[in-house]
């Protein structure tokens, strides 16, 4: 077949989008302070800023809607949501939270004291700064390969274990309160971690008695990357691999917005029964009630179907592929593409793509802003406007290590001509590369300031 993909899905519901000028972006654009997260929605033709939160439901999801149960106690969806995370990710005990953030707030507030610190392949920018507003220490040691963005390697997001063990060991375990692993790797361009370096990891920590928690947003894209990319999985259901997968963990933080395809929710999962009163204790205060957590019953029932449908494997092979095709049609248009391409998104270099901009004045940004001016395509960077920080430990003043722009991309809603589409005003952007400025912050407030930074060009 030479049709690059197929979609497993027909579509039932459309949404209409407006097609802008140029001359109402360049307004939209300046009223948002060249900050595309200050754009309405509305002017935007094609929204990859994030995969989280915008999939496109199915029909089964809908109906789980309206047989959602509204019980404040013990309501049936909170026990048809508790059956599918038990069953698809292996964990006895589940926490729902309003989102993946409130889900990593409520470990870390339980287990983390300040001054400690909690290592990770890479922290995603709210488990970073969950950490630095206790005042505790979020350590990122991804394996070196992911800062090149052309080597072609299957596991680019893996966490360095010989790093992993000597920052242990400098550190004092004691000082360790829990250890993490994202998967896939959202921060170094998507990428995927290998079930060997999961197992690895998980050994590692256990050496030294630390707990283990997975961060799963993503855990059924990073699956399948380990069944097409590690040859001793390829004949091993999905569902098999992402129950080995999470054996090997404590427990997880989970954003459904993600890999359980709704457009709310999360929740934290775990074995040990003593956890369970010390977080639900702490959830009450913060969230709600064990049963639902920040959500209602119809948002449980949209997760537990959503969640079986992320390890269909018709449907992850072609958000793989449609995933892929993006990145070929920027590369075709003259993009450095971060390689390989992740599963939820395509990565542009932007330090490679504007050379004639330094990283303190943000490449990846300034390209982003090219791009929505040129075609109402909305990206996000991943670089040093998002990570910039002050080491808590050495005061060390540290950047990102690329500079990226992410096309993350929604489940199951644009199709193939919307990707063509990106791909012609990627190529019409790059034939005025030369002329794109660099940025600087006029303000910011400190913490995740990459939502509400005003910028101004150089
Ligand atoms: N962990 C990872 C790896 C994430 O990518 C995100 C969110 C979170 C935790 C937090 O989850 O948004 O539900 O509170 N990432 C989104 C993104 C926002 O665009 O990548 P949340």
């Amino acid at each position: 077949m030479t049709i690059p993909f197929m979609e497993p899905f027909r579509i039932k519901v459309v949404e209409k989008v407006k097609m802008t000028t140029r001359e109402e972006r360049q307004a939209a654009l300046a009223k948002a302070q060249l900050n595309l997260f200050n754009v309405p929605g509305e002017d935007v033709y094609i929204d990859l800023l994030t995969d989280s939160g915008t999939n496109a439901m199915s029909d089964e999801q809908w109906a789980g809607i309206m047989r959602g149960d509204e019980a404040y106690a013990g309501a049936k969806s909170y026990f048809r949501f508790e059956k599918a995370v038990q069953e698809i990710l292996g964990f006895e005990f589940v926490l729902p939270t309003h989102q993946g953030r409130a889900a990593e707030g409520l470990l870390f507030t339980t287990l983390v004291k300040r001054g400690q610190s909690v290592p990770n392949n890479r922290h995603f920018d709210t488990t970073q700064a969950n950490l630095l507003v206790m005042g505790a220490n979020p350590v990122d040691l991804t394996v070196v390969e992911s800062e090149d963005s052309q080597i072609e390697l299957p596991f680019k997001g893996n966490m360095d274990l010989a790093q992993l063990k000597a920052f242990i060991e400098k550190v004092g375990a004691e000082n360790i309160p829990l250890g993490m692993l994202t998967v896939t790797n959202n921060s170094a361009a998507g990428q995927p971690v290998s079930m060997d370096n999961i197992r690895e990891t998980a050994e590692i920590y256990h050496s030294f008695g630390i707990p283990f928690f997975m961060d799963i947003c993503r855990f059924a894209e990073n699956a399948w990357f380990i069944k097409i990319r590690d040859p001793k999985y390829k004949d091993t259901p999905v569902k098999d691999i992402v129950l080995e997968m999470m054996s090997y963990a404590d427990g997880a933080t989970m954003s459904a917005k993600k890999d359980a395809i709704v457009n709310m929710g999360g929740f934290v999962a775990f074995r040990d029964p003593e956890l369970k009163s010390k977080l639900a204790a702490n959830l009450i205060v913060r969230e709600g009630f064990l049963t639902y957590g920040g959500l209602s019953g119809r948002d449980l029932e949209a997760i537990a179907v959503g969640l079986h449908e992320a390890i269909d494997e018709e449907y992850l092979n072609y958000r793989e592929a449609h995933t892929r095709y993006l990145g070929k049609v920027l590369s075709e248009a003259g993009i450095p593409v971060y390689m390989p391409t992740g599963g939820h998104a395509v990565y542009v270099d932007g330090g490679k793509a504007l050379p004639h901009i330094p990283k303190s004045q943000y490449p990846a940004v300034a390209l982003g802003n090219a791009l929505y001016l040129t075609g109402g395509v909305r990206t996000t960077e991943i670089g040093s406007l998002m990570f910039e920080h002050n080491d808590p430990l050495t005061g060390e003043h540290l950047l990102a290590p690329l500079e990226l722009l992410r096309f993350a991309i929604p489940r199951r809603v644009y199709t193939r001509s919307h990707l063509d589409y990106i791909g012609e005003s990627a190529a019409e952007l790059m034939k005025n590369a030369e002329s794109i400025r660099g940025l600087r912050v006029k303000w910011a407030p400190p913490v995740l300031r990459h939502f509400m930074a005003q910028l101004e060009e150089i």
